[in-house]
């Protein structure tokens, strides 16, 4: 039997290359080793887009289509939307009678989020719930682990914290989940800031390859490089940064910062070789996409099964927590 593995992703807008690498890669190779359940995280896309929710369908079949084509496999994984599993929110609600709301206001995000966030009024129940429902996520499957960033593993503590507390009222229920932390290059935005949509500066996946090209050419570049033979740094450059992440002829990129460290090679022959790697990267991902979304019936069909999948486990959880919490009407 294969250890599971659940992760999710909140459908707000088009997927990045950020997303490629940060996630979706990964989460594609898991799917050798163990039984992996992905999810689209509709409701917590609620959490902080609740004033306008008009693009979340929209957003959801993009990112289902951008999945599969970055290599999840229907056929391997569990696909489908939360918010087609209701039983996460029963329990969820079971795990809040007992969940301290501290709890909650100590993490590290929830404060940070709302600050930056300040044009929206997250002062809301469904807001500081977050971690609480990304707890019923992942414990209702048994999963054993879940793939994060660093930056989700305070979240993951205090899952593992609950289902203890939990445990100490009504016995053994659930497994602890572990978080699955894999290094992979940041990749920052094309202006080096963090890749975000708000900041638009991302490559997206849906980006074609000309798109792709122009993004390329507008990247943040060594801004001690007035002419291109001034030597350049190539540690923490984005494009060499992309270059190392991207390309696969390791002696051309090598090639390359060797002579940009020298002051031997322009520019624009640095980021016309990476557009192109990129492009070929991309483009298998991008005929794929195309060919998911013409079928789009195929794609809901897609979600339906992974989701009725899902609920049918998500269902035998939940009757032993209702017994648990003594409300059995038999
Ligand atoms: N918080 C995740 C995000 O930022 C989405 C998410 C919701 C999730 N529930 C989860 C991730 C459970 C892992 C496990 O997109």
């Amino acid at each position: 039997m294969k250890q599971r593995v659940v992760s999710g992703m909140r459908p707000t807008g088009k997927l990045h290359l950020g997303h490629l690498v940060g996630a979706l890669s990964n989460w594609a190779s898991l799917q050798e080793r163990y039984d992996c359940f992905y999810f689209i995280a509709d409701w917590h896309a609620l959490t902080s887009d609740y004033a306008d929710p008009s693009g979340t369908v929209a957003s959801a079949y993009d990112m289902a289509a951008d999945w599969i084509a970055a290599g999840l496999d229907p056929e391997r994984s569990t696909l489908f939307v939360q918010s087609l599993v209701p039983e996460h929110a029963e329990l969820y609600l079971l795990l809040s009678m007992t969940v301290p709301i501290p709890w909650l206001e100590r993490v590290p995000t929830y404060k940070e989020q709302m600050e930056q966030l300040a044009e929206k009024d997250l002062s809301t129940l469904g807001f500081l719930g977050y971690p609480l429902l990304q707890t019923a996520d992942i414990i209702i499957y048994s999963a054993h682990y879940v793939p994060v960033g660093e930056d989700q593993v305070p979240h993951l503590e205090l899952s593992r914290e609950i289902v203890r507390r939990f445990h100490n009222f009504y016995g053994e229920l659930f497994i602890e989940p572990q978080p699955l932390l894999t290094t992979f290059p940041r990749l920052p935005g094309l202006d080096n800031r963090k890749m975000s949509k708000s900041y638009g500066n991302t490559i997206d996946l849906s980006d074609d390859a000309e798109t792709v090209r122009k993004k390329v050419m507008q990247m943040y570049t060594d801004p001690k490089r007035i002419r291109a033979d001034v030597p350049g740094t190539v540690e923490g450059h984005p494009v060499f940064i992309y270059h190392d992440a991207f390309n696969p002829d390791a002696g051309e990129v090598e090639d390359l910062k060797t002579r940009y460290r020298a002051g031997k090679v322009g520019d624009v022959e640095v980021k016309n070789k990476l557009a192109k790697a990129l492009n070929d990267h991309l483009e298998p991902m991008r005929a794929r996409r195309a060919e998911i979304l013409n079928r789009p019936s195929a794609l809901r069909e897609i979600l339906y099964d992974g989701s009725s999948k899902a609920r049918s486990i998500a269902q035998q959880t939940m009757e032993r927590v209702r017994s648990a919490v003594k409300l059995k009407y038999a």
